[in-house]
């Protein structure tokens, strides 16, 4: 069982002031209460499964999900780094990897609450909103419940606009519009493809087609997109009919280090990641983006942690800001340009893999970041000529809807 909390906390909100505001974007902290440091490496975490965990560290393990004090480590360096935001948001998921069996409502609640009170302790004052206040009141954020669009997601299947939320989002958008509110769509589980294997999408194509209706049609009120559940740290672009970039979602990366079972993906593990991002408080324009990191081996053989900036986006990439517009030019940086690519490959999983990005990894990641629709992303996988045609088994495999395993 997964709950997700879409949980938006205001913090020191100081109204529409000209410079640029800052908020906080945190995902899949997926606490493992059970996490230990033992000499029985079958003793670690269950959220291994069956593997073993040699040689863990007090701030967790890359085949395990966040110990406690890797959680209490990211949140208080949060407060360190950036202790005024203007809002943080947290996009799930929360609870550790293990069969729902294991789990539980009573379980799942009690992490959530765990995770709630470290956040409220440490930026006390926080409270929950819908629409940013301040005088000009300019702008929305629209937390969507995504996990009903999720292949996993058996009850909803057959429903055409489960919850009617596809409706409601068109109601906000268009009341957003009337406003001349602008717009932040936020959820855990994204549209499109996941980029580290091939045909990987976490939203029933019907329902992936209908966000991207939807999104298109409103884009000019979305300011930006922001999702979690890959762990890694990537973006989606979304085009208009002329081939103009129109909008940007931000998929931020994981603060678990937990390598993904996910078949396909070689080495899934990732260092665990907090995200600042600094916006224009009137437009709610994207100015840029900044991703800090905990080089978890390190922490581990140190017995410190320490949180360091990885990258700050428009220096990494030399673009003026974290635009639709901007976020296209780092595209085309990295599908024309290999060091470029390599850069985007190291802190797609947060300056874990030291890899190198070949041909057939390129058009993994390039395809997934360029099309979000799922007929674009097939042509665009199979055009390049690097991917082999996936054999049969597999494709019934995912027509069946048999590859279950979550991020
Ligand atoms: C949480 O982190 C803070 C700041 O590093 C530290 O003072 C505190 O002891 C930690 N608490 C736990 C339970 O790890
Ligand atoms: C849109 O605005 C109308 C008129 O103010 C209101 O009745 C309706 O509840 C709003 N819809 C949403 C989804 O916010
Ligand atoms: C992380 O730490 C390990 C071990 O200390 C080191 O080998 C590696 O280069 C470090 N990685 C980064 C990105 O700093």
């Amino acid at each position: 069982m997964r709950l997700l909390a879409w949980l938006i906390f205001l913090a020191h909100w100081g109204g529409a002031r000209a410079e640029p505001g800052k908020f906080w974007h945190i995902a899949d902290l997926h606490l493992d209460p059970d996490y230990k440091v033992s000499k029985d490496p079958f003793q670690v975490c269950p959220s291994a499964g069956s593997q073993p965990v040699p040689d863990a560290g007090p701030w967790g393990d890359y085949l395990c999900d966040s110990p406690w004090a890797l959680i209490n480590s990211s949140i208080y360096a949060m407060k360190e780094i950036e202790p005024e935001p203007d809002f943080i948001l947290w996009t799930g998921d929360d609870t550790p990897h293990v069969p729902d069996e294991k789990l539980g409502e009573a379980a799942v609640l009690e992490i959530v609450e765990r995770l709630t009170k470290l956040i409220r302790e440490v930026f006390p004052g926080a409270f929950y909103c819908e629409k940013l206040p301040g005088p000009s009141g300019v702008g929305r954020i629209v937390v969507l419940n995504t996990n009903l669009y999720y292949t996993s997601n058996a009850l909803t299947a057959d429903m055409a606009d489960p919850g009617q939320q596809f409706q409601w989002l068109e109601d906000v958008l268009i009341n957003a519009s009337k406003a001349g509110d602008m717009v932040y769509i936020v959820g855990h589980v994204p549209p499109g493809f996941f980029e580290k294997t091939q045909n990987k999408a976490w939203f029933r194509e019907g329902f992936n087609e209908k966000y991207l209706k939807v999104v298109r049609k409103h884009h000019g009120v979305i300011a930006g997109q922001f999702f979690g559940h890959h762990h890694t740290d990537s973006f989606r672009m979304l085009y208009d009919d002329a081939g103009a970039p129109i909008n940007a979602m931000f998929i931020t990366p994981g603060v678990t280090p937990w390598k993904t079972t996910l078949p396909g993906v070689v080495n899934g593990a990732n260092n665990p990641a907090i995200r600042v991002l600094e916006y224009d408080r009137a437009t709610l324009s994207l100015k840029d983006m900044v991703t800090y990191f905990m080089n978890l081996s390190q922490a581990n053989a140190q017995g410190a942690p320490r949180w360091e900036l990885e990258y700050q986006l428009t220096e990494a990439y030399g673009v003026p800001d974290a635009s639709a517009h901007s976020m296209h030019t780092v595209l085309d940086r990295i599908a024309g340009d290999q060091s470029t690519l390599q850069r985007y490959y190291v802190y797609n999983s947060v300056s874990y893999s030291a890899g190198v990005c070949d041909e057939a990894c390129s058009t993994q990641h390039v395809c997934a970041m360029r099309q979000v629709d799922v007929d674009a992303y097939t042509t665009c996988l199979y055009a390049s000529g690097t991917m082999p045609v996936p054999q049969l088994p597999l494709l019934l495999m995912a027509l069946l809807g048999l590859c279950t395993l979550v991020l």
